[in-house]
């Protein structure tokens, strides 16, 4: 599949077209094995990819049928671009060499679902690309889903099979078990982040980089940014940006966690995001720039920081800290240990939901048919970071939000 395909995440007719000459194909590869079958030996592996082919097809056809019935729009649209310019396609074939070269370490890709049928087509169809532009063994795909009453736990099941059928390395959970009544928010929300991350844990040297991510829409595009960012960065922790409706437009989504470089809280403006003149400078011209703490709907983490005995983990507050987010402790467990490359990365922007999702596709938040920026104006030069950090405690048992009043947290 050239790279130009991948970008364009193929348009959505053209698509159809494709699945559908794959079929006429195997129907003629069947009906010619059984005209022929007593003289004819297919070379080794064909058969293989044949029925590889056919899973694969099936699956899809699937996900499309589920995805139209809850949005009402094709599956692909919202990745496709019909018109990337010659000089675009050739700039991100450049950037992504060192990713498509198949020589990338392998990516671990964790997610906890509940109740995410709307996201989960998208999800699925997404991490399958992935694994055919890395490579089907320089994946892992674990997901942890817990009680959900949609479609979520259904996709699942056939997402599974399909893993299974296709030989990519996976961990697929669906679980009935209720969250306890009496427990403190993010103390569960640690547990269930561990949980996803457990077969990286227990077995994890091979990996290079882990990309956890929320219920949100997204293109392998915005992945492969994220993780090339990473790369090129030597970067600990790697962020997109998440919104969500705001005013007459989008706000900036993850103020409870993200913090700029200065240790302070983003504001929901997008135009006013940080007072730090740096910060919104790049977040203007849509280049990385450090932050000391970020999270926003995707993630990608330098797999080293979990390894060794005092490897990270999600985690709640200790007795006396700051009852903060389980990835803004994450954050400052980073910084203590000199994990200080946290980057965030504003070409990335991400959406739980689908009206904020296509506000976003629209020219003035995604300039992705502008050829890409020389990364040579896109480097960072790290800083060694605040000694405080803002931080909104969420106290109570029973709290959704953040319920105490907000201090500054030393480093
Ligand atoms: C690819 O990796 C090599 C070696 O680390 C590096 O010198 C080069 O700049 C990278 N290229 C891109 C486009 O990231
Ligand atoms: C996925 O497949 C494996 C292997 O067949 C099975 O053990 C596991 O229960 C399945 N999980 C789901 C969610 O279907
Ligand atoms: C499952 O986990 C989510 C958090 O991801 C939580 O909000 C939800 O209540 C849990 N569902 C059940 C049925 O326990």
């Amino acid at each position: 599949m050239s790279l130009r395909a991948i970008l364009a995440s193929l348009h959505g007719r053209r698509y159809l077209l494709m699945v559908g000459l794959m079929v006429l194909a195997l129907v003629g590869i069947v009906s010619m094995y059984s005209f022929d079958l007593k003289t004819y030996t297919a070379p080794s592996g064909t058969r293989e990819d044949t029925m590889m082919q056919k899973v694969r097809s099936k699956f899809h056809t699937y996900l499309y049928k589920t995805h139209y019935e809850i949005h009402k729009e094709d599956l692909l649209d919202y990745c496709s671009q019909d018109d990337f310019s010659d000089e675009f396609v050739k700039s991100a074939e450049q950037r992504y060499m060192n990713l498509t070269n198949g020589k990338t370490e392998p990516v671990f890709l964790a997610a906890n679902l509940y109740n995410s049928e709307k996201v989960l087509p998208n999800m699925a169809t997404q991490f399958l690309k992935l694994a055919d532009t890395l490579g089907h063994s320089r994946i892992f795909i674990s997901i942890y889903e817990n009680g959900s009453t949609d479609k979520t736990k259904e996709i699942l099941h056939r997402f599974n099979d399909t893993l299974n059928a296709l030989g990519i390395a996976h961990r697929i959970v669906a679980e009935d078990t209720p969250k306890p009544e009496h427990i403190h928010r993010i103390e569960y929300l640690a547990k269930l982040r561990n949980y996803a991350m457990e077969p990286l844990y227990s077995d994890g040297a091979r990996f290079g980089r882990v990309a956890f991510l929320n219920d949100v829409y997204f293109c392998q595009a915005d992945l492969f940014e994220l993780l090339f960012q990473s790369q090129t960065h030597g970067a600990h922790l790697t962020c997109g940006e998440d919104y969500d409706m705001w005013g007459d437009g989008v706000g900036f989504y993850d103020t409870w966690v993200a913090r700029d470089i200065k240790g302070e809280g983003f504001a929901k403006e997008v135009h006013r995001l940080s007072k730090d003149d740096g910060t919104m400078v790049a977040q203007m011209r849509d280049r990385p720039f450090q932050v000391q703490c970020c999270w926003n709907g995707m993630a990608v983490i330098d797999a080293k920081v979990f390894r060794g005995e005092d490897g990270l983990r999600f985690r709640r507050s200790a007795k006396d800290e700051c009852s903060a987010s389980e990835c803004s402790l994450f954050c400052n467990d980073l910084w203590r240990k000199d994990f200080k490359r946290v980057v965030m990365v504003p070409r990335v922007k991400l959406a739980y939901d689908i009206e904020p999702r296509n506000i976003l596709r629209t020219p003035l938040f995604f300039p992705a048919d502008l050829p890409y920026n020389n990364p040579a104006v896109e480097k960072i030069s790290f800083r060694g970071g605040p000694k405080k950090v803002l931080c909104r405690p969420l106290n109570g048992i029973d709290s959704h939000h953040p319920d105490g009043p907000q201090t500054y947290v030393t480093l």
